[in-house]
């Protein structure tokens, strides 16, 4: 929920409290694949996590290239792939939102504090994508102005950095509430409906 301060937020939170991780005790990482609840859509679900792990190594990596020395196409794959990046982004919280959140809190009581952190890490991430398309045009006005970008280009690795940060908290604290719930409670649910 918006405005929700407290030791799980985001910005400070190192991992789930014991008592939201009842479930990704019992279905530890390693053994998610190997169970026969798991399913074609939790799979494609993961891959776009993997996705996005992959456009950020990417984007920090460029930064921290150009500030090595400078390439002459950085500013066009910047653009590129921040602006696919934050479109992908927003359409998976979209999503995740409407359809998954809905879905699979209804199934365990004891979790539904644990969706409510995951809807505030979406109304954090909401305002670190902001923070990371104002620092991205920063670096794309300064590219075009010819006169070097060193300055923004360093102001935004840090913002890169900070968001890879909390894209990694999220992702694995939203994987290991979402896919242990989906293992437990897969045989009841129904396989037609709110899928993606
Ligand atoms: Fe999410
Ligand atoms: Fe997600």
């Amino acid at each position: 929920m918006p405005g929700m301060s407290d030791e799980l937020d985001l910005d400070i939170r190192t991992g789930l409290p014991a008592h939201l991780r009842v479930l990704a005790e019992k279905y530890p990482r390693a053994q998610w694949r190997g169970h026969r609840n798991f399913n074609d859509l939790t799979a494609f679900w993961l891959e776009r996590h993997l996705m996005f792990r992959k456009l950020l190594d990417k984007l920090v990596g460029d930064a921290q290239q150009q500030l090595d020395e400078a390439q002459p196409r950085y500013g066009a794959e910047l653009s590129r792939y921040t602006g696919f990046f934050l479109e992908q982004l927003h359409g998976h919280h979209m999503i995740e939102d409407h359809a998954y959140f809905p879905k699979f809190q209804v199934f365990d009581k004891r979790l539904l504090r644990a969706f409510e952190v995951l809807d505030a890490d979406h109304h954090a991430l909401d305002r670190h994508m902001q923070e990371l398309a104002d620092s991205t045009n920063s670096v794309l006005q300064a590219l075009g102005t010819g006169k070097g970008a060193h300055d923004s280009i360093g102001r935004l690795l840090s913002v890169q950095e900070r968001f890879h940060g909390f894209m990694e908290r999220h992702l694995s604290d939203e994987e290991e509430i979402i896919v242990p719930v989906v293992l437990e409670y897969g045989a009841e649910m129904d396989a037609d409906e709110g899928g993606v």
